[in-house]
């Protein structure tokens, strides 16, 4: 076969580390892997979407995102947040994802300093790449927080600074308190602030509290994947100052032109409809947490009880780490999502309370 050739930028990221592993195991292998609800859509959500269908909602949409949909997400801001947006600020997006991929297309030019939490979800840095930025990891405390000193030090200069709370990993919630002074900071030093809230719903004890409130320079990145169980259906959303929507556009309308019709119909349903399976999903997520977090003390692995998100990072060492996976325990090392936690496996608790605790149970024998 022909050699064929690939640009740089490609060359210049790797394939997730995550996606690797879920062929890993045998058809025995509990799944602990995976960044997913493991919940099905609820009904309501799915109704409008073949209502949509049926209806032949199935061509185009205005670029931006169907103008109910825009309007119901500011009312989200209202009800939620407590925060004011008008629809001019909101740009529907193909999820999460390609929400964080405009705002690096946007604002990032070559060699661009762009400030992720060490370890962070791996998306950043590879779509600050892509941009021809330059990624720059912010090392997080022993309680998996954001060190708000260091990152101080680092934003002098940056372009971006991307805050996860609450995180994936670590399971981390940030407080008001470093989130004002990670915004104030910044903004006051022309480092704009991406807030990635995608899992906003899923706190635990503390509030969440969302970035926009404390500066003028803060692009807020969601979605519906996580918050409704809809990760397939793609539908995210930035809420940002409203001369940043225009040229978010411009990359937007080239690569994608529009979110999906359908599922945008389904989170028009989401957003404003029964908002009691959220609150189901979250004290489930809650009891999960319980469950992996005892359990795992209960074994000896000492780590942050997490405080939102569906994930744990404990520290376990990298034989244990590998052992669990080949003994069909798949967790994800951390060197996936960084450089600085190679000893550290991600667990997520998106799964079944007896999938849990049966991985428990093989880790036991493990560390026996
Ligand atoms: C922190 C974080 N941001 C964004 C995303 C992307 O979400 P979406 O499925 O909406 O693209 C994920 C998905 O795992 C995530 O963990």
């Amino acid at each position: 076969m022909s050699e064929h050739r690939y640009a740089a930028r490609v060359r210049a990221v790797e394939m997730s580390g995550i996606r690797k592993l879920f062929d890993a195991g045998g058809p025995d292998a509990i799944n602990l892997g995976i960044g997913q609800p493991d919940f099905d859509t609820p009904d309501h959500i799915k109704e409008a979407a073949i209502a949509a269908i049926k209806a032949g909602k199935t061509g185009y949409t205005p670029n931006a995102g169907i103008p109910e949909l825009r309007e119901a997400i500011c009312a989200k801001f209202e009800r939620e947040n407590d925060l004011c947006f008008r629809p001019e600020q909101i740009l529907v997006t193909a999820g999460g994802s390609e929400a964080l991929h405009l705002v690096m297309e946007a604002l990032v030019d070559p060699g661009d300093r762009v400030l992720i939490t060490d370890p962070g979800f791996v998306s950043y840095a590879a779509l600050a790449t892509f941009a021809g930025g330059r990624p720059e990891g912010v090392p997080l405390d022993e309680t998996l927080h954001i060190d708000v000193e260091q990152a101080k030090e680092q934003m002098d200069g940056a372009r971006l600074f991307v805050l996860n709370s609450p995180a994936n990993p670590t399971g981390a919630v940030e407080s008001e308190e470093s989130i004002r002074a990670l915004v104030e900071y910044g903004n006051d030093r022309g480092v704009t602030i991406v807030s990635d809230e995608v899992y906003e719903h899923f706190v635990y004890e503390k509030a969440h509290v969302s970035a926009a409130h404390f500066g003028d320079d803060v692009i807020t990145v969601n979605a519906a994947s996580k918050t409704y169980a809809m990760t397939g259906w793609r539908v995210g959303y930035i809420a940002a100052p409203e001369d940043y929507i225009p040229e978010c556009l411009k990359v937007h309308q080239y690569a994608q032109a529009c979110a999906t019709s359908i599922s945008q119909y389904a989170a028009l349903a989401a957003y404003t409809g029964d908002q009691e399976p959220v609150k189901q999903m979250r004290e489930e997520y809650r009891a999960r947490r319980d469950l992996l977090y005892e359990g795992l003390s209960g074994l000896g692995f000492e780590f942050p009880r997490p405080e939102g998100a569906f994930y744990a990072f404990v520290p376990m060492g990298r034989n244990l780490i590998q052992k669990a996976i080949e003994d069909g325990v798949i967790i994800v090392p951390g060197e996936a999502f960084g450089s600085k936690a190679p000893d550290y496996a991600r667990f997520s608790y998106a799964t079944s309370r007896e999938n849990l605790s049966r991985a428990i149970q093989r880790l036991a024998a493990l560390v026996e």
